[in-house]
């Protein structure tokens, strides 16, 4: 699958995204896209929340988008929708980014070492949800966001990069996440783009 890049002697990998709201990080991932010598190719942006904005966003800039609530369904089930539209959309590797729903044992298997996931901290701290101010809360010099490979563990497979930022006087979990925020759209485009060359 994949398709070709001009002047490059490897394919483009095809890249789903899974987003549940925003989506600024998968904007950025879309727009590095657009680079002749990115990697990949966003081939499908796909959501457990309908009204995600992010849908909106890439839907709006024609990037092929799907919607699946997981409301009132098995969750093997809502899965099994999710990878059937991934595989339909010849996706090879999956991103998540933003998405906050825990991916199944099984659904991971399925995808072994094909997914990524960026989370705000400097892992392995802070795996799970709050990030920021658990930081700020434990007297933290310094907060960033982590790629990684995705497991079964939570936020607990190999990472691929780290961006830091440090943590200033007076901070606030808002405050500190919006500087981290800047700095993962810059860390995800690149960290993804080093794995999927290798
Ligand atoms: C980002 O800060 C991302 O690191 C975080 O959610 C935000 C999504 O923003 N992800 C997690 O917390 C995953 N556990 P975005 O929708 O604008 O990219």
């Amino acid at each position: 699958m994949g398709e070709a890049s001009a002047g490059a002697s490897s394919p483009k990998k095809r890249l789903g995204i899974l987003i549940s709201g925003r989506g600024s990080n998968m904007a950025s991932l879309v727009e590095a896209a657009a680079a002749p010598d990115c990697p990949y190719t966003v081939a499908l942006v796909a959501s457990d929340k309908p009204e995600a904005a992010g849908l909106a966003w890439a839907a709006e800039r024609g990037v092929p988008t799907f919607a699946q609530s997981p409301k009132g369904m098995p969750k093997a089930e809502y899965e099994a929708k999710i990878d059937a539209a991934l595989r339909a959309a010849g996706v090879e590797a999956i991103a998540l980014a933003g998405y906050m729903r825990l991916l199944s044992d099984d659904f991971v298997a399925r995808w072994r070492g094909r997914i990524v996931n960026i989370h705000p901290s400097l892992l392995p701290k802070y795996k799970g949800l709050d990030t920021h101010a658990r930081a700020i809360a434990a007297g933290d010099a310094e907060a960033g966001a982590s790629v990684h490979i995705v497991t079964e563990e939570l936020d607990g497979g190999e990472v691929l990069g780290q961006a830091r930022v440090p943590i200033l006087p007076g901070d606030t979990a808002d405050s500190l996440a919006a500087r981290v925020l800047a700095e993962e759209h810059k860390l995800y485009a690149k960290t993804l783009a080093d794995w999927l060359r290798d």
